[in-house]
C-alpha cells in the first residue's frame, strides 16, 4: 500500500468520460442524493477553478499549451486539490464526488502523444485511489452533438478525433473498482444504477 492510501474514513467516489458523456449530470445527481440521504458529501471537480486550474481553464478558449506543460498544470492543480479540498473531506470521515481525476489526465493528455501508462503510475505515486470509479462511455458523434446543443458549439478539447483517442485510452483502463456505465441511457436509469452501487460500499 502506498503512502497516500492511508486508510481515512470517508469515501472517494470518480467520474470519468469524454466531454459530453453526462458523468457531470451523474456526479450532481449523485451529491443531490446522497444529501437527501443525509449522507455528508462534497461536490468537487477537475481541473479546479482558482491558481494553476484557472490557468488551465482560461487556456480552454485560446491557444493550447504543450502536452508536457498541460501535463505539468494538471498535476500542480491536482495536488493542490488533494491537499485543500478532497483530504480534509475524506479525514472527517465524509464522501468526496468528484468530477474528473488523473484518469483524465492519462486519457487527454495521453491522446495529444505523452505515455498514458507512464502518466498513471507516476500519478498513483501521489494520488488517493477512489473507492469506486464509474466511466461514463459514450460514442463521440452523441457526445458531440450533445455538447452542440447545450452549449452552441465546442472548444479545443473536443475535436472529434481527438475525443475517439481519449474514449479508446479510457476503455483500455483496468481497475477492480472501474465499472463502466452507458452514457446512452436516461440520466436517471443511470443514476438509480450508479447508487445501487454506491450503496454497497456506504
Ligand atoms: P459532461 O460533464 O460529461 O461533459 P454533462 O453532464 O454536462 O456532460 O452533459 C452534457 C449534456 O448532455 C447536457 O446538456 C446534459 O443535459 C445532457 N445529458 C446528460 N446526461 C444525459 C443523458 N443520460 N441522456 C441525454 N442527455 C444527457
Ligand atoms: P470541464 O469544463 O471540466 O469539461 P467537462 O464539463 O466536459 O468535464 O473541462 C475539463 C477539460 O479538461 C476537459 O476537456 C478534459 C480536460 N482535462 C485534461 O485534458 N486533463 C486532465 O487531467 C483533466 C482533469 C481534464
Amino acid at each position: 500500500m502506498r503512502a497516500m492510501d492511508e486508510r481515512y474514513a470517508g469515501k472517494l467516489i470518480v467520474f470519468e468520460g469524454i466531454d459530453g458523456s453526462g458523468k457531470s449530470t451523474q456526479a450532481d445527481m449523485l451529491y443531490q442524493r446522497l444529501d437527501r440521504e443525509g449522507q455528508h458529501s462534497v461536490l468537487l471537480s477537475e481541473p479546479t477553478r482558482t491558481g494553476h486550474g484557472k490557468t488551465i481553464r482560461d487556456s480552454f478558449t485560446g491557444e493550447r499549451f504543450s502536452p508536457e506543460e498541460e501535463l505539468r498544470l494538471f498535476t500542480l492543480d491536482r495536488k493542490d486539490d488533494l491537499r485543500n479540498n478532497i483530504l480534509p473531506v475524506l479525514l472527517r470521515g465524509d464522501i468526496v464526488v468528484l468530477d474528473r481525476y488523473y484518469y483524465s489526465t492519462a486519457a487527454y493528455q495521453g491522446a495529444r502523444g505523452l505515455d498514458w501508462k507512464t502518466i498513471l503510475c507516476d500519478q498513483e505515486l501521489f494520488v488517493y485511489r477512489p473507492d469506486i470509479l464509474f466511466l461514463v462511455d459514450i460514442p463521440v458523434t452523441t457526445a458531440i452533438e450533445r455538447i452542440r446543443s447545450a452549449r452552441g458549439g465546442g472548444n479545443s478539447f473536443e475535436a472529434a478525433d481527438y475525443l475517439e483517442r481519449v474514449r479508446s485510452l479510457f476503455l483500455s483502463m483496468r481497475y477492480e473498482y472501474l465499472h463502466v456505465l452507458s452514457g446512452e441511457r436516461p440520466a436517471a436509469d443511470l443514476a438509480d444504477d450508479i447508487y445501487g452501487i454506491i450503496a454497497g460500499i456506504l
